[in-house]
Protein backbone atom coordinates (compact mmCIF):
# COMPACT_ATOMS: atom_id res chain seq x y z
CA UNK A 1 0.00 0.00 0.00
CA UNK A 2 1.30 3.29 -1.20
CA UNK A 3 0.97 6.45 1.40
CA UNK A 4 -1.53 9.48 0.63
CA UNK A 5 0.85 11.59 -0.29
CA UNK A 6 2.25 9.93 -3.30
CA UNK A 7 5.80 9.69 -1.49
CA UNK A 8 7.92 7.21 -3.33
CA UNK A 9 9.12 4.03 -1.74
CA UNK A 10 12.63 4.80 -2.47
CA UNK A 11 13.90 1.67 -1.44
CA UNK A 12 16.95 1.02 1.55
CA UNK A 13 18.96 4.00 2.41
CA UNK A 14 21.61 4.86 4.97
CA UNK A 15 22.61 7.77 7.06
CA UNK A 16 25.20 10.28 5.65
CA UNK A 17 27.72 10.38 8.45
CA UNK A 18 31.26 12.13 8.07
CA UNK A 19 33.27 9.21 8.92
CA UNK A 20 31.94 7.68 5.72
CA UNK A 21 31.75 10.68 2.98
CA UNK A 22 34.96 9.35 1.15
CA UNK A 23 33.76 6.04 1.23
CA UNK A 24 30.71 7.12 -0.34
CA UNK A 25 32.08 9.21 -3.01
CA UNK A 26 34.87 6.93 -3.99
CA UNK A 27 32.25 3.43 -4.17
CA UNK A 28 29.09 4.95 -4.73
CA UNK A 29 27.24 2.26 -2.98
CA UNK A 30 23.65 1.32 -4.58
CA UNK A 31 21.15 2.74 -1.81
CA UNK A 32 17.85 3.87 -2.77
CA UNK A 33 18.42 6.79 -0.25
CA UNK A 34 20.43 9.10 2.15
CA UNK A 35 18.93 10.83 5.45
CA UNK A 36 20.72 13.58 6.05
CA UNK A 37 20.84 15.44 9.32
CA UNK A 38 19.01 18.98 8.69
CA UNK A 39 20.76 20.88 11.33
CA UNK A 40 24.41 19.58 10.15
CA UNK A 41 23.59 21.16 6.80
CA UNK A 42 21.58 24.29 7.44
CA UNK A 43 24.47 26.54 8.17
CA UNK A 44 26.46 24.46 5.44
CA UNK A 45 29.48 26.58 3.85
CA UNK A 46 29.93 26.31 0.22
CA UNK A 47 32.04 23.14 -0.29
CA UNK A 48 29.76 21.00 1.86
CA UNK A 49 26.51 22.17 -0.52
CA UNK A 50 29.19 20.81 -3.64
CA UNK A 51 29.25 17.57 -1.95
CA UNK A 52 25.94 17.46 -1.22
CA UNK A 53 25.33 18.65 -5.22
CA UNK A 54 27.39 15.98 -6.64
CA UNK A 55 25.73 13.14 -4.20
CA UNK A 56 22.31 14.74 -4.89
CA UNK A 57 22.45 13.47 -8.88
CA UNK A 58 23.22 10.10 -7.98
CA UNK A 59 21.01 9.53 -4.89
CA UNK A 60 17.51 10.64 -3.89
CA UNK A 61 17.45 12.32 -0.44
CA UNK A 62 15.65 13.24 2.87
CA UNK A 63 16.12 15.57 5.43
CA UNK A 64 15.72 14.82 9.13
CA UNK A 65 15.79 17.35 12.14
CA UNK A 66 16.22 17.38 15.66
CA UNK A 67 15.48 20.83 16.49
CA UNK A 68 11.56 21.79 15.44
CA UNK A 69 10.46 21.14 19.05
CA UNK A 70 6.80 20.15 17.75
CA UNK A 71 5.57 19.79 21.36
CA UNK A 72 7.15 22.70 22.77
CA UNK A 73 5.11 25.69 24.36
CA UNK A 74 7.07 28.03 22.70
CA UNK A 75 6.79 29.89 19.90
CA UNK A 76 7.51 28.50 16.61
CA UNK A 77 10.95 29.17 15.70
CA UNK A 78 10.23 30.74 12.50
CA UNK A 79 13.94 31.53 11.69
CA UNK A 80 14.61 27.71 12.01
CA UNK A 81 11.74 26.60 9.81
CA UNK A 82 13.01 29.22 7.08
CA UNK A 83 16.37 28.11 7.03
CA UNK A 84 14.91 24.33 7.21
CA UNK A 85 12.97 25.28 3.48
CA UNK A 86 15.91 27.20 1.72
CA UNK A 87 17.98 23.67 2.53
CA UNK A 88 14.99 21.84 1.26
CA UNK A 89 14.92 24.29 -2.00
CA UNK A 90 17.95 23.67 -2.31
CA UNK A 91 18.73 19.72 -1.69
CA UNK A 92 15.21 19.10 -3.28
CA UNK A 93 14.39 16.30 -0.43
CA UNK A 94 11.65 13.74 -1.03
CA UNK A 95 9.98 14.55 2.33
CA UNK A 96 11.14 16.42 5.70
CA UNK A 97 11.02 14.50 9.20
CA UNK A 98 11.52 15.20 12.71
CA UNK A 99 10.25 14.17 15.88
CA UNK A 100 7.09 14.14 18.27
CA UNK A 101 8.68 15.58 21.11
CA UNK A 102 10.19 18.72 22.74
CA UNK A 103 13.70 19.88 22.98
CA UNK A 104 13.74 23.02 25.48
CA UNK A 105 11.25 26.07 26.48
CA UNK A 106 11.68 29.47 27.33
CA UNK A 107 14.59 29.65 24.70
CA UNK A 108 16.40 26.71 26.41
CA UNK A 109 17.72 23.81 23.87
CA UNK A 110 17.66 20.73 25.84
CA UNK A 111 19.50 19.13 22.53
CA UNK A 112 17.65 15.98 23.92
CA UNK A 113 14.35 14.79 22.52
CA UNK A 114 12.38 15.15 25.60
CA UNK A 115 8.55 13.41 25.57
CA UNK A 116 5.52 15.47 25.57
CA UNK A 117 1.97 14.40 27.57
CA UNK A 118 -0.97 12.56 25.45
CA UNK A 119 -3.85 14.88 25.88
CA UNK A 120 -6.45 16.43 24.61
CA UNK A 121 -4.90 19.58 25.12
CA UNK A 122 -1.28 18.62 23.59
CA UNK A 123 -2.93 16.72 20.57
CA UNK A 124 -5.14 20.26 19.85
CA UNK A 125 -1.44 21.85 20.47
CA UNK A 126 0.34 20.29 18.67
CA UNK A 127 -1.87 19.80 15.48
CA UNK A 128 -1.78 23.51 15.38
CA UNK A 129 2.00 23.87 15.28
CA UNK A 130 2.25 20.95 12.47
CA UNK A 131 -0.14 23.14 10.70
CA UNK A 132 1.96 26.28 10.70
CA UNK A 133 5.14 24.13 9.91
CA UNK A 134 3.35 22.80 6.57
CA UNK A 135 2.39 25.66 5.38
CA UNK A 136 5.69 27.19 5.64
CA UNK A 137 7.18 24.36 4.04
CA UNK A 138 5.11 23.79 1.70
CA UNK A 139 4.92 20.25 2.37
CA UNK A 140 3.45 17.51 4.93
CA UNK A 141 5.67 17.13 7.89
CA UNK A 142 6.82 13.91 8.65
CA UNK A 143 6.99 13.49 12.51
CA UNK A 144 8.31 10.30 14.05
CA UNK A 145 7.81 8.55 16.94
CA UNK A 146 10.22 8.94 19.94
CA UNK A 147 11.71 6.94 22.17
CA UNK A 148 11.03 7.51 25.89
CA UNK A 149 11.84 6.76 29.44
CA UNK A 150 9.28 8.60 31.71
CA UNK A 151 5.84 9.52 30.69
CA UNK A 152 3.44 11.76 32.16
CA UNK A 153 0.56 10.53 35.15
CA UNK A 154 -1.70 13.30 33.20
CA UNK A 155 -1.74 11.51 29.78
CA UNK A 156 -5.15 10.42 29.01
CA UNK A 157 -4.38 8.71 25.17
CA UNK A 158 -1.69 6.26 24.35
CA UNK A 159 1.20 7.15 22.27
CA UNK A 160 0.07 5.61 19.12
CA UNK A 161 -3.56 6.65 19.77
CA UNK A 162 -2.19 9.87 20.11
CA UNK A 163 -0.30 9.62 16.59
CA UNK A 164 -2.99 8.50 14.92
CA UNK A 165 -5.21 11.42 16.06
CA UNK A 166 -2.73 13.78 14.73
CA UNK A 167 -1.91 12.37 11.50
CA UNK A 168 -5.59 12.11 10.89
CA UNK A 169 -6.14 15.88 12.01
CA UNK A 170 -3.40 17.38 10.15
CA UNK A 171 -2.24 15.38 7.27
CA UNK A 172 1.23 14.54 8.24
CA UNK A 173 3.33 11.86 7.14
CA UNK A 174 4.52 9.22 9.62
CA UNK A 175 8.15 8.33 10.28
CA UNK A 176 7.81 4.80 12.29
CA UNK A 177 10.98 4.16 13.71
CA UNK A 178 10.67 0.33 14.53
CA UNK A 179 13.65 0.67 17.65
CA UNK A 180 11.93 3.26 19.34
CA UNK A 181 8.57 1.40 19.68
CA UNK A 182 10.58 -1.52 20.93
CA UNK A 183 12.59 0.44 23.24
CA UNK A 184 9.98 2.33 24.76
CA UNK A 185 7.26 -0.51 24.59
CA UNK A 186 10.08 -2.45 26.75
CA UNK A 187 10.42 0.72 29.32
CA UNK A 188 6.50 1.32 29.65
CA UNK A 189 5.44 -2.20 29.46
CA UNK A 190 2.94 -1.82 26.30
CA UNK A 191 2.37 -4.24 23.36
CA UNK A 192 4.79 -3.06 20.67
CA UNK A 193 2.87 -5.17 17.90
CA UNK A 194 -0.49 -3.41 19.21
CA UNK A 195 1.32 -0.47 18.57
CA UNK A 196 2.23 -0.70 15.19
CA UNK A 197 -1.45 -2.05 14.48
CA UNK A 198 -2.67 1.36 15.54
CA UNK A 199 -0.48 3.50 13.17
CA UNK A 200 -2.11 4.61 10.25
CA UNK A 201 -0.59 2.58 7.06
CA UNK A 202 -1.69 5.38 5.05
CA UNK A 203 0.32 7.71 6.54
CA UNK A 204 4.06 5.97 6.90
CA UNK A 205 6.30 7.13 4.29
CA UNK A 206 9.74 6.21 6.42
CA UNK A 207 11.16 3.58 8.75
CA UNK A 208 14.06 3.57 11.10
CA UNK A 209 15.53 1.07 12.19
CA UNK A 210 18.76 0.89 15.01
CA UNK A 211 20.89 -0.86 17.85
CA UNK A 212 20.02 -0.17 21.70
CA UNK A 213 21.43 -0.55 25.00
CA UNK A 214 19.80 -3.43 27.12
CA UNK A 215 20.05 -3.42 30.81
CA UNK A 216 17.96 -5.28 33.31
CA UNK A 217 14.87 -3.00 33.79
CA UNK A 218 15.16 -0.58 30.92
CA UNK A 219 16.44 -0.41 27.19
CA UNK A 220 17.93 3.15 25.79
CA UNK A 221 17.96 4.02 22.14
CA UNK A 222 21.59 4.37 21.75
CA UNK A 223 22.12 3.89 18.08
CA UNK A 224 26.03 2.90 18.56
CA UNK A 225 25.38 -1.37 17.32
CA UNK A 226 23.52 -3.70 15.26
CA UNK A 227 19.74 -3.88 14.79
CA UNK A 228 18.97 -6.71 17.33
CA UNK A 229 16.72 -9.78 16.59
CA UNK A 230 13.81 -8.78 18.09
CA UNK A 231 13.89 -5.63 15.98
CA UNK A 232 14.76 -7.53 13.13
CA UNK A 233 11.40 -9.57 14.12
CA UNK A 234 9.48 -6.33 14.68
CA UNK A 235 10.35 -5.35 11.57
CA UNK A 236 9.32 -8.28 9.90
CA UNK A 237 5.97 -8.11 11.41
CA UNK A 238 5.84 -4.25 10.60
CA UNK A 239 6.28 -4.70 6.80
CA UNK A 240 3.93 -8.03 7.04
CA UNK A 241 1.15 -5.66 8.21
CA UNK A 242 2.05 -2.31 6.22
CA UNK A 243 4.04 -3.13 3.16
CA UNK A 244 7.21 -2.67 2.22
CA UNK A 245 8.05 1.13 3.26
CA UNK A 246 11.06 3.12 2.98
CA UNK A 247 14.03 2.04 4.96
CA UNK A 248 17.19 2.79 6.47
CA UNK A 249 19.32 1.86 9.82
CA UNK A 250 20.11 4.54 11.95
CA UNK A 251 24.40 4.36 13.51
CA UNK A 252 25.32 7.69 15.22
CA UNK A 253 27.69 6.57 18.28
CA UNK A 254 30.46 4.10 17.65
CA UNK A 255 30.24 4.54 14.04
CA UNK A 256 31.78 1.25 12.28
CA UNK A 257 33.80 1.08 9.07
CA UNK A 258 31.20 1.21 6.04
CA UNK A 259 31.20 -2.08 5.01
CA UNK A 260 29.57 -2.84 8.26
CA UNK A 261 26.58 -0.50 7.87
CA UNK A 262 26.11 -1.56 4.31
CA UNK A 263 26.10 -4.94 5.05
CA UNK A 264 23.15 -3.83 7.90
CA UNK A 265 20.84 -2.39 5.38
CA UNK A 266 21.39 -5.56 2.96
CA UNK A 267 20.11 -7.39 5.83
CA UNK A 268 16.84 -5.49 5.53
CA UNK A 269 16.84 -6.44 1.47
CA UNK A 270 17.31 -10.25 2.04
CA UNK A 271 14.66 -9.79 4.86
CA UNK A 272 12.08 -8.71 2.92
CA UNK A 273 12.97 -10.81 -0.19
CA UNK A 274 12.57 -13.73 1.67
CA UNK A 275 9.20 -12.92 3.42
CA UNK A 276 8.44 -12.08 -0.16
CA UNK A 277 9.38 -15.63 -1.57
FE1 LIG B 1 14.87 7.17 14.51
Amino acid sequence: MTNIFNLPHLGYGLGLRAPHYEDILRERPDLGFFEIISENFIHAHAGYKDFLSELRQDYPFVMHGVSLSIGSTDPINQEYLHKLKNLADFLQPEWISDHLCFTGREGINTHDLLPIPYTEEALKHIAARVQIVQEILERPLVLENPSSYIDFHGSTLGEAEFIAELAKETNCGLLLDVNNVYVSAFNHGFDAKKYIDMIPTEHIVQIHLAGHKDYPDYKIDTHDRKVPDEVWELYAYTTAQKGQISTMVEWDEDIPPFAELLAEIEKAKLFIQAKAA
